[in-house]
């Protein structure tokens, strides 16, 4: 599967239906429900001023290409609560789960679960989120022209791999396994907003279908930043991707143990940013022009769970790639592959990726390789697909190198660090209210694992697109 990125599709129905203020020209039938917002606000006000210790969030899936190729939680929306099994992604905002009016939806995976369409109607505490209301405003920047209370507030997004989500906005509950105890949660809720999935295309594979993603996005659309707004939790997560057993750890909160060093996130991006100064193969410092990893102009070093591989600018990947002095043998089009018997740590180099505050990502020749059919031995590097006419590209930085390491996100300090862990043991997080340290342990959900290609999600919520059409 080529990477394809940034494949920007403009909903013109969409668009030309909602500039013209004519919401009977929507693609969607959307029934506008009364339901009782002053209920969810009295409910959310009830709550304020409890600050919720942690949350802890069950993980399934594996990054591993010849696997599922993502990680995976389950969540409860709506009351009754129903499951859904969604994508973890921390290259993008959104939350979005496939919706009743979804047609061409899967209702099975192939990872093995059964899928559920959310049904806006079959949840009593569901609202329809209009385009004149400031959640609607926000996401497209300003007031939407030609807005008018009945129309629904739509999103598309379109992934990497092609892939893309198109839908409306609703409010409601949100449940998850909040930290009481030392490796024990119990359930909490919040109102939240996110996408109803109405349309749904998928890119070159219709594999590993789940019902939707969740975004840890910095945006404020994210569930952590509505979480964080309704002072439920601070900006702080960290995840440990097991790609040895599956699952691993995700938890939102202050960590505590293990103890990682950070790099400054980027400010004022959309992904997390970080500045990557350079590369050392063997010890050998690759030989790069100097701006190749600056940030902006469609550049930069990104780093994304939702991503499988590691995808590095062509001049990088063509540099890496002159180093090991095997013979390849390609066994398949997409990937460069070995026949190789012996230990891979022996006959490849490590791979040191040096970030900016003295931050380093080891990568071990067995991590950024992978077993294929017949005992094929490939390299999880992938070119990067130039972002801009310029040619110039980006570094992308996947499951392929972040699995087994803690990686922790603060965006209250706008800091980024990982550390070598153990993904199948444990980690402390801190209430923040009462300083209580909680010990956190891992998951693996649904461990049933099948042949799968990686899928290149993350990027763009296309809402600037939307945007321009209402500017118009
Ligand atoms: C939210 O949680 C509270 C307390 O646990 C519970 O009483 C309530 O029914 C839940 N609401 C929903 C909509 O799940
Ligand atoms: C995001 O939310 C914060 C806090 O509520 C607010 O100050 C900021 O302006 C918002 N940013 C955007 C882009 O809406
Ligand atoms: C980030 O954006 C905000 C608002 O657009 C601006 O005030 C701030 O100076 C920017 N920060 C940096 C470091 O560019
Ligand atoms: C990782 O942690 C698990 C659970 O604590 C333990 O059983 C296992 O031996 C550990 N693995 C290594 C390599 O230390």
């Amino acid at each position: 599967m080529d990477l394809r990125f940034l494949f920007i599709i403009v909903l013109e129905i969409l668009c030309v239906a909602i500039a013209n203020g004519n919401g009977n020209d929507l693609v969607f039938q959307v029934e506008r429900r009364k339901t009782s917002l002053s209920g969810i606000k009295d409910h959310d006000d009830h709550r304020r001023g409890r600050f919720l210790s942690a949350v802890d969030i069950n993980l399934g899936g594996n990054g591993l290409p010849t696997k599922t190729g993502l990680y995976f939680t389950k969540l409860g929306l709506g009351s009754p609560k129903k499951d859904y099994y969604v994508q973890v992604d921390t290259g993008s905002d959104l939350m979005w789960v496939n919706c009743i009016e979804c047609s061409k939806c899967p209702r099975k995976s192939d990872i093995g679960m059964d899928l559920t369409l959310y049904d806006p109607k079959g949840s009593h505490t569901s609202e329809l989120i209009s385009c004149d209301q400031d959640f609607c405003a926000s996401t497209f920047d300003g007031p939407i022209l030609g807005c008018k209370a009945e129309i629904p507030c739509p999103y598309t997004i379109t992934y990497g791999d092609g892939s893309a989500t198109t839908g409306y906005y609703v409010r409601d509950y949100l449940t998850f396994d909040s930290v009481s105890g030392n490796l024990h949660t119990a359930p909490q809720n919040s109102s939240i907003i996110f996408g109803c999935g109405a349309v749904q295309s998928m890119g070159s594979s219709n594999e590993g279908a789940l019902d939707g993603i969740i975004g840890f996005g910095q945006a404020n659309s994210s569930v952590l930043s509505q979480l964080a707004a309704s002072r439920k939790v601070k900006k702080i997560f960290s995840h440990c991707l097991d790609n040895i057993r599956g699952g691993g750890i995700f938890a939102i909160g202050e960590l505590v143990e293990p103890k990682v060093s950070t790099t400054p996130l980027v400010p004022n991006m959309s992904h997390f940013n970080v500045v990557l100064k350079n590369i050392e193969v063997d010890g050998d410092v690759l030989q790069l022009p100097s701006d190749i990893f600056d940030s902006g102009n469609g550049k930069g070093t990104i780093i994304d769970s939702g991503t499988t591989l590691a995808y590095l600018p062509i001049i990088v990947y063509d540099e890496l790639m002159s180093r090991p002095g095997l013979k390849l043998e390609l066994v398949d089009q997409q990937f460069k592959c070995f026949h190789y018997a012996g230990n891979v740590d022996d006959a490849f180099p490590v791979v040191k990726l040096h970030f900016e505050d003295s931050l380093s990502l080891t990568v071990y020749p067995h991590e950024y390789m992978f077993s294929y059919n017949d005992g094929a031995r490939c390299i999880g590097w992938q070119k990067s697909v130039p972002q801009t006419k310029d040619g110039k590209d980006m570094t992308l930085l996947g499951d392929l190198v972040l699995s087994n390491k803690l990686v922790l996100y603060d965006l209250e300090n706008m800091v980024i660090g990982w550390t070598d862990y153990n993904c199948s043991s444990s980690i402390k997080v801190k209430d923040s209210t009462t300083g209580i340290v909680h010990t956190v342990g891992a998951h693996n959900l649904s461990p049933a694992s099948t042949f799968l290609n990686g899928r290149t999600l993350t990027f763009f919520l296309l809402l600037t697109v939307m945007l321009n059409c209402f500017s118009n």
